[in-house]
């Protein structure tokens, strides 16, 4: 029988546990990963004590508590914090999403565990490498491509009808919570693209204003890049926004498939 084993220094131990200073009624604990490069250290989970009578409602706001309060080395991303910029995307409690949007009464009751985004390098902490992920993102020539010379002064206009079809995928926040869920992408991320960049390139074959529509398929049509997907549909399930990645994935194989039948 094959024998397995995790690679050195991968066993997450446990961390500090860091008890609340004062009394307090409601109170929440985060189990969080730590990790850093500059030591040779395991990576480890520290726990947090939070008061939640003095900390605002969501997951992110208790992240920035302990950070101000607790411990400034814990290191994440975020920026608008209202599910805008996807930087806080995290996985709370074995779900991917974000910790700006997600409220700690929402996941309460039981302690909030914390990771980076599954299957990715980590930087530091909560911080995954996504530099893989936005050079698969600019693959796919994401921005509107045309021979066509625009009439001076114009713009290229679209109908309300061809419009709409763009909704559901110019939402889309490049957060990552799709890809980082998705078995075909841990398996084969170095070249199937994942659902995220799949949905963006939808986006762009959708927009009646493109005129390459012929070689963004040429592109895509690839074992690996684009079939890959097997419709298990934890992309959508996890999508923070609300999108359908895998909708879109399976409206790319249509057009090459018609294609095909021309
Ligand atoms: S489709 Fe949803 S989960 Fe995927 S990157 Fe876009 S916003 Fe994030
Ligand atoms: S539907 Fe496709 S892209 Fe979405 S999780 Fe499944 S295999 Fe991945
Ligand atoms: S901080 Fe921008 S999406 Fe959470």
């Amino acid at each position: 029988m094959a024998e397995f084993s995790l690679p050195k220094n991968s066993k997450i131990k446990k961390g500090t546990h860091f008890p609340l200073s004062e009394k307090a009624d409601d109170v929440s604990t985060f189990k969080v990963y730590r990790w850093s490069p500059d030591d040779d250290e395991n990576p480890r989970t520290d726990t947090y004590e939070v008061n939640l009578d003095d900390c605002g409602p969501m997951v992110l706001d208790a992240l920035i508590k302990i950070k101000d309060e607790v411990d400034s080395t814990l290191t994440f991303r975020r920026s608008c914090r209202e599910g805008i910029c996807g930087s806080c995307a995290m996985n709370i409690n074995g779900t991917n999403t974000l910790a700006c949007t997600t409220s700690i009464k929402e996941v309460k009751g039981q302690e909030v565990s914390v990771y980076p985004l599954p299957h990715m390098e980590v930087v530091k902490d909560l911080v995954p490498d996504l530099s893989h992920f936005y050079a698969q993102y600019a693959s796919i020539k994401p921005w509107l491509q045309t021979d066509s010379v625009p009439l001076p002064d114009k713009e290229r206009l679209q109908s309300i009808e061809d419009r709409e079809k763009l909704d559901g995928l110019y939402e889309c926040i490049l957060c990552a919570c799709c890809t980082t869920s998705c078995p075909s992408y841990w398996w084969n991320g170095d070249r199937y693209l994942g659902p995220a960049v799949l949905l963006q390139s939808y986006r762009w074959l959708a927009d009646s204003r493109d005129e390459h529509t012929g070689e963004r398929l040429n592109d895509l049509e690839d074992p690996f890049k684009l079939y890959r997907c097997h419709t298990i549909m934890n992309c959508t399930s996890t999508c923070p926004k609300g999108l359908n990645p895998g909708k879109a994935i399976g409206e790319i194989k249509k057009m090459i498939a018609e294609r095909h039948a021309l």
